[in-house]
């Protein structure tokens, strides 16, 4: 069983040369196609999440996967631990590379769904937890009965994660240099918000370069629009690629 948390944790260590993960925010398997057939499997990883996967199904993993794409398939199950465990075991005998869900269903979801996962035979998939949602504040929290900081919670539902065994988990740019810290480097940290200077935002708030990111401590990039709106996209992603370089 251990040796299975490892050998997926060092797959974390050995990725830092695809490093990109293009979020494949779209609404119809065609529309997401298309532009997988822009992109190089051999150069990034692509991400799927709720809208795409309640349209197309299972359908759009098995099409990205036979273009040679790996799949972090962006569900976040939260719901009691056998129905999360059975969901994470369908996600990985689809054979996607990442699947994840929300830390705040606690340690009893996520040990249960890590040892569903660990009687996958051979499984590869990794399995990693949202922390706080990037749109929930302060008072947001209050309001739900949590009356603490964000980062504070945050680091307590990382630190949970990484205690239950799972892989790693979805957080800001901005929370990186304090999670690498407190957690070490067998982690991976995945980072939405990445945006070049020349980027427009879009409705990021808080953002971050691709190499400052990384720099930080980051192990995956989710990036949307700056790729998927680019008249280019390989460009777009080349040009990613340059100021991780360059940093
Ligand atoms: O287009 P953009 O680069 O902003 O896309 C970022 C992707 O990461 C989207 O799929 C978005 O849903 C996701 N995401 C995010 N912020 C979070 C969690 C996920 O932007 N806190």
């Amino acid at each position: 069983m251990q040796s299975e948390i490892t050998n997926a944790t060092t797959a974390i260590a050995n990725s830092v040369d695809k490093p990109i993960v293009v979020a494949l925010d779209y609404p119809s398997l065609d529309q997401a196609l298309q532009m997988a057939d822009q992109l190089d499997p051999q150069r990034c990883r692509l991400k799927v999440g709720k809208e795409l996967y309640t349209r197309s199904g299972p359908k759009i993993i098995e099409s990205l996967s036979a273009k040679g794409f790996e799949i972090f398939l962006d569900l976040k199950f939260h719901d009691i631990p056998n129905t999360v465990a059975k969901a994470v075991r369908a996600a990985a005998e689809m054979g996607v590379w990442m699947v994840n869900v929300h830390a705040s269903g606690g340690r009893k979801m996520m040990e249960q769904a890590r040892n569903e996962l660990q009687q996958v035979k051979d499984n590869q998939t990794l399995l990693i937890a949202v922390t706080v949602l990037t749109s929930m504040g302060r008072s947001d929290l209050a309001e739900i009965g949590l009356d603490v900081e964000p980062m504070a919670h945050v680091q307590r539902l990382a630190q949970l994660t990484k205690s239950c065994g799972l892989d790693g988990v979805v957080c800001s740019a901005q929370e990186v240099a304090m999670l690498r810290t407190a957690l070490g480097s067998d982690f991976a940290l995945v980072t939405p918000g990445i945006r070049l200077s020349s980027d427009s935002t879009d409705d990021q708030q808080r953002i971050m370069t691709p190499g400052k990111a990384l720099q930080q401590g980051s192990s995956y990039l989710v990036i949307g629009r700056p790729i998927t709106n680019a008249a280019s996209p390989m460009q777009a992603l080349a040009a990613i690629e340059a100021d991780i370089a360059n940093a």
